[in-house]
């Protein structure tokens, strides 16, 4: 498991390195939206394009060894309102939600316990249980409802009226002393001020008050188009990339003569209006996503399927995530959408959470996108594929080749779906923002090392692969004289237009590597007086502190073969 961290002092430590702001800081932030800084775009970026380069431009080799064919797509963001009511977000894309009826906030019906697990009151109010027994003294949590409960939860029954919630408490804990109740009934407890008129009630993670019962909220983010704002004009931020690949399909098809199997792949900015955004980035209102729809005959579905569960998984490993802390689940069949024949949630140990949560889906679509689009657009022969191949290699068994003449034979359903059939889609669905979250956990490190004088001192440093840092490697003089800054300089920009690199000369050395390490990045090379003599370098590794020393000339294969050793 990644170590434990305090997500807030996390939090400023990305934004005090240029990781990671809240969006529209200065105006008091906005819930669910997120900036990337200076470095964090690159960490972003370096992420997307890892994706684009070993997914759709260099995928490995497929199940059989053969070549996978995979093309990109750049698609709008709004599209014609009529995707999403076939694909069946407009109808039913919602999360079940609660309303507080004390402040009037929402929250996720389904997430309500892990919320209030985080919540400031139910944290505050813990402390006055005894740990493991759960056993209370009535005088404290009196004293909590009229001090501290007051400022944190206002609307909570036992800050409202202590001495009613206090006694139907007592009365359900003595009366049956063989059953304590559990931490979520004594929750309910003291969130109940009438419990013979209400029932036991679940209260709100800000302030306490009931929630009433729960109802399906859109995550639909909406908009309107053209110069008048009516149900006509009315238009939907997407929710995923994936639709503008299906409505694609065919015009993919046409314009490359592409054949099965073969992938989509997009990567873009989606949209949800989530109830509760939360966790930093993980769950945000506004984010990206990395995806690929892959086309394959439905006798090949299951074995594309598990290519990619496969492949998908081991990807983040060569990029530097510890294989324990990715975990393959597989849905159960009652979890399953009716139409999939199979789902992996690939889930990471986030630190912010006791159970691994999503990284990537990767599901089995089967036929039931491009079938919903064929029906809704009234276009069936758009998304029929003939499968070419296998029609010509089952010549010899025919009198004739027409595909047309054959039809009239009447031959049986199961013949026909071998040659023409609505593809089955493998889908793996990752996200951009949720991995660089991943990767910024995975590599947040505290260690302690001996600085210039051998006196140990803690530092913190990003262990990012070198693939993903920001910065490949700085380059520093070790002093400002002597010809060494133009030196540095002269190797900075031999290097600058293959890698992203930086040139520091300001305060002394041992600082520089500390601000380097901070920033993850894996390589410090040092121009000193040898250099001036013999063309050589030191180049210090962020993790091991080990020291090379390099010829100028051999820089730039020593920084690729990091990137991509093997
Ligand atoms: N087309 C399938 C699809 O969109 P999903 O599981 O809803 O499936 C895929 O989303 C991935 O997108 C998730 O695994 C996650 O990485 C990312 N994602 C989804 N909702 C997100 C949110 N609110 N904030 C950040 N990332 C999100």
């Amino acid at each position: 498991m990644p170590t434990k961290i305090d997500m807030a002092k996390f939090a400023k430590f990305c934004k005090d390195m240029g990781f990671i702001y809240q969006s529209s800081e200065i105006y008091g932030g906005i819930n669910g939206f997120w900036d990337y800084g200076p470095l964090g775009v690159e960490l972003k970026k370096n992420i997307k394009d890892a994706w684009w380069q070993d997914m759709v431009r260099n995928p490995p080799p497929g199940p059989d060894g053969q070549e996978i064919r995979m093309v990109g797509l750049d698609c709008s963001i709004i599209m014609n309102p009529k995707v999403w009511v076939a694909s069946g977000h407009v109808g039913t894309f919602a999360d079940p939600t609660r309303k507080c009826s004390g402040c009037g906030r929402f929250v996720r019906a389904d997430q309500l316990w892990a919320i209030l697990a985080e919540s400031t009151w139910m944290n505050s109010l813990i402390q006055e249980f005894e740990p493991v027994t759960g056993k209370y003294d009535t005088r404290v949590l009196m004293k909590w409802a009229k001090g501290k409960g007051q400022k944190l939860a206002p609307n909570l029954a036992l800050v409202r009226n202590p001495e009613v919630t206090l006694a139907f408490l007592a009365t359900r804990v003595n009366g049956q002393p063989d059953a304590p109740p559990t931490l979520q009934e004594m929750t309910q407890h003291i969130a109940t001020e009438q419990l013979n008129a209400t029932g036991l009630q679940d209260p709100c993670p800000n302030c306490g008050g009931p929630l009433g019962e729960a109802k399906p909220f859109t995550l639909m983010l909406e908009s309107h188009t053209g110069m008048e704002k009516n149900e006509e004009s009315k238009v939907y931020l997407r929710p995923e990339t994936a639709q503008g690949i299906f409505v694609n399909y065919r015009n993919v098809l046409d314009s490359t003569r592409l054949k099965l199997p073969f992938g989509i792949a997009q990567s873009g900015k989606s949209f949800r209006n989530e109830v509760t955004p939360r966790n930093f980035t993980f769950r945000s209102r506004e984010f990206e996503q990395m995806e690929i729809e892959f086309f394959c005959h439905p006798d090949e579905s299951v074995k594309w399927y598990e290519y990619w569960r496969d492949l998908r998984k081991k990807w983040y490993s060569t990029l530097g995530v510890k294989s324990e802390n990715l975990i393959p689940r597989e849905q159960a069949a009652d979890e399953l959408a009716f139409y999939s024949k199979g789902t992996t949630d690939i889930e990471y140990m986030f630190p912010f959470s006791e159970e691994p949560q999503e990284l990537e889906g990767v599901a089995h679509r089967g036929d039931y996108d491009l079938t919903q689009h064929a029906n809704h657009s009234g276009m069936a022969e758009k998304f029929a594929y003939f499968d070419e191949d296998r029609w010509n290699a089952d010549a010899a068994t025919r009198t004739t080749n027409s595909f047309k003449e054959w039809m009239k034979t009447n031959p049986p359903a199961e013949a026909v779906a071998k040659y023409q059939f609505t593809p089955h889609v493998i889908e793996p669905s990752a996200g951009a923002d949720r991995f660089t979250l991943a990767v910024l956990c995975e590599a947040y490190t505290e260690d302690e090392v001996p600085d210039a004088n051998g006196k140990v001192e803690k530092r913190v440093l990003m262990k990012f692969h070198p693939r993903l840092a920001p910065i490949k490697a700085a380059i520093f003089p070790l002093v400002n004289k002597d010809g060494m800054p133009e030196k540095a300089m002269g190797l900075y920009r031999s290097l600058k237009p293959h890698f992203n690199v930086f040139f520091d000369d300001k305060g002394a050395v041992g600082r520089r590597y500390r601000r380097q390490d901070e920033a993850g990045t894996p390589f410090c090379i040092t121009i000193d007086g040898q250099t001036l003599t013999d063309d050589t370098v030191t180049i210090r590794d962020r993790d091991t502190l080990k020291q090379d020393r390099v010829k100028i000339a051999d820089v730039k294969a020593f920084i690729e073969k990091a990137l991509f050793p093997g």
